[in-house]
C-alpha cells in the first residue's frame, strides 16, 4: 500500500546556523495517518516543502525510523505555485465556498501558469508512485493537492487500485463553475480516474455527485460519470491522544491556564489561524455574550489558541492581525484590572491546546464550512468536566455529533452568543448526559475504521 500526502510526517527547516533541524509534520491529517502507518510496510509519498527538505532528501536524511518515505523532490517555484496559488487559494477557496465573488479569484495569465504548476506538481508525484509501487498494489491519495492523480495514474498504471479521500468540504456546481472552464474540467476529469473518492460526510460527497450531474460540468469534464463514492468520517487516535494529554506537560499547561483565566469559566478554541474557522466572528459572538448576559462579565475567559498556518498567503497574515486587533479591542472595551476577557496565544503549544481542551468548560467549532473538524471530536474525547460543545452547522463533525452538540449558524454571531449563554448556564445533570453521548459517539469511530473503509473501496469497487 502507498499513501500519498502533501504534507509527510517529517520536514526540515534550516537553523541560524543553516543546519538542518528535522521537526514531525504538523496537521490533523499527518497526526491521525501517522500512528495508522507506523511500523508498517506501508509507502509515505509526499512531497518536498522548501529547500531544507530538498537538502534533506539530497544528503540522505530524510528517514524515519517509523515510517518508509518516499519523498518527492519538487523546485521551489513549482511548489509554490500549485501549493499556494491552486491548492490553497483557489482549490481551498472553491471548496469551502470563500470566495469573495465581486472581488476574486481573478485568473489571470500568472493564475494559468500555476495551473499548469500544479498540473506538473500532480505529475511528478504521479511518475514517482508509478515507478515504485509494486504491481496490483493500492494507492491511498490524501486531498485537493492531488486532484488530477486519478487520470495520471489509470494511465501510466491501469494495474493500481487509487483511492482519492478528501479531507475539506467538495464544492457545490455553481462554485465549481467558477473555475476556468479548463482547470474545472481537468479538475472532475482527473478525479473521476481513481477507483473511488472518499468524502467525511454525505453533504460532500452529494455536492460531488452533483458536479458530474451538472450537465456544464460534465461536457467540460467529459464525462458525466462520477466515480464511485462512499463516505467515512475520520477520528484521532484515541489511546495516542489520552496518554499525550496525560503527560506532565500538559499537567503543567493546565496550571498556566488556571491561573490566567483566574479559575473562571472558559469558554476555548483550538484552531489553525485560517478564514474557514471564523474566529473573529466567534469573538464578536463572546463580546455579544457579555454584552446581554450581563451576569458573564467577569466570570468567564475566552481563551483563543490560534496557531499560525500558510504564512506565504497575505490573506491569513491579514487575518493573524484582524485576530489580535480584535481580542485587544474587546480587552480594552470589557477587561478590568483584574480580569481579561480574552486571552489569545498564537504559537503553536500542543500540550497547552490539549491541556485546554481536558479542561474547557465550552469548546466553540463555529467555521463557516469544514471537511470534518477534528477538534470537535477531540475536545468530546479529552474533556474531563462535562464540557459542552458549541458546533457549526456547516462543520461535516455536524452530522455525527448534532444529537449532543448544541448547533450554531456560523454567519450568525447573536445566535452565537446565545448558544454559549445557553452552554454556560445548562445544568450539571444536562451537561453529563451530553458529555457522555458525545464522547461514545466519538468512540465509536477509530481512525482504523476510516483506513479499512478506504482499502475496502479500493477493493470492492471497480472502475
Ligand atoms: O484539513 C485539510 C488539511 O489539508 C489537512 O490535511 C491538514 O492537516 C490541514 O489542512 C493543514 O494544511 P497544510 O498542510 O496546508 O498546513
Amino acid at each position: 500500500m502507498l499513501v500519498v500526502s502533501n504534507r509527510g510526517p517529517l520536514s526540515f527547516t534550516f537553523d541560524q546556523e543553516g543546519a538542518l533541524t528535522p521537526s514531525p509534520g504538523g496537521g490533523g491529517l499527518v497526526s491521525s495517518i501517522g500512528p495508522l502507518l507506523a511500523g508498517t510496510d506501508a509507502i509515505w509519498v509526499s512531497a518536498t516543502m522548501g529547500a531544507a527538505d530538498r537538502a534533506a532528501v539530497a544528503q540522505g536524511r530524510m528517514v524515519d525510523d517509523n515510517f518508509t518515505l518516499l519523498p518527492v523532490v519538487i523546485d521551489d517555484d513549482t511548489y509554490r505555485a500549485a501549493y499556494d496559488v491552486v491548492a490553497n487559494t483557489t482549490l481551498w477557496y472553491c471548496h469551502h465556498h470563500l470566495f469573495d465573488l465581486p472581488r476574486r479569484p481573478r485568473f489571470d495569465r500568472h493564475w494559468q501558469q500555476a495551473w499548469e504548476a500544479y498540473r506538473r506538481y500532480n505529475q511528478s508525484v504521479a511518475d514517482a508512485v508509478s515507478a515504485r509501487a509494486p504491481a496490483d498494489s493500492t494507492v491511498l491519495v490524501q486531498d485537493y493537492h492531488f486532484s488530477l492523480l486519478g487520470l495520471m495514474l489509470a494511465a501510466a498504471r491501469p494495474d493500481l487500485r487509487t483511492v482519492h479521500f478528501c479531507h475539506i468540504p467538495f464544492a457545490d456546481p455553481n462554485m465549481l463553475r467558477v473555475l476556468p472552464d479548463r482547470a474545472a474540467g481537468e479538475l472532475l476529469a482527473g478525479l473521476a480516474g481513481f477507483t473511488a473518492c472518499g468524502f467525511h460526510t454525505s453533504r460532500w460527497e452529494t455536492g460531488f455527485r452533483a458536479c458530474y450531474a451538472d450537465a456544464s460540468l460534465a461536457e467540460l469534464a467529459g464525462t458525466d460519470a462520477a466515480p464511485p463514492s462512499f463516505v467515512s468520517s475520520l477520528s484521532s487516535d484515541h489511546e495516542g491522544l489520552l496518554s499525550e494529554a496525560a503527560s506532565p506537560a500538559c499537567a503543567r499547561s493546565v496550571e498556566q491556564l488556571r491561573t490566567e483565566t483566574g479559575g473562571r469559566r472558559m469558554v476555548l478554541r483550538v484552531d489553525r489561524v485560517e478564514p474557514s474557522k471564523n474566529i473573529v466572528r466567534g469573538m464578536l459572538a463572546f463580546e455579544e455574550l457579555l454584552e446581554m448576559y450581563p451576569e458573564w462579565r467577569d466570570k468567564v475567559v475566552h481563551v483563543a489558541l490560534v496557531y499560525p498556518s500558510r504564512q506565504g498567503l497575505a490573506d491569513y497574515l491579514a487575518l493573524a492581525a484582524e485576530v489580535t486587533h480584535t481580542a485587544e479591542r474587546i480587552n480594552h472595551a470589557w477587561g478590568t484590572a483584574t480580569w481579561i476577557p480574552i486571552v489569545l496565544h498564537v504559537e503553536d503549544d500542543r500540550p497547552r491546546s490539549l491541556a485546554a481542551l481536558t479542561i474547557s468548560d465550552v469548546l466553540l467549532v463555529n467555521p463557516v464550512r469544514d471537511g470534518l473538524n477534528l477538534v470537535a471530536k477531540e475536545g468530546a474525547l479529552l474533556n474531563q468536566g462535562d464540557g459542552v460543545l458549541v458546533l457549526s452547522h456547516e462543520a461535516g463533525a455536524w452530522e455525527e455529533l448534532s444529537e449532543s452538540a448544541l448547533g450554531v449558524n456560523p454567519f450568525d454571531v447573536s445566535g452565537t452568543a446565545d448558544a454559549l449563554h445557553r452552554a454556560l448556564s445548562m445544568d450539571r445533570a444536562e451537561r453529563r448526559r451530553r458529555a457522555a453521548h458525545l464522547r461514545s459517539l466519538v468512540l465509536a469511530r477509530t481512525a482504523s475504521d476510516w483506513l479499512e473503509d478506504q482499502l475496502a473501496a479500493a477493493q470492492s469497487l471497480s472502475r
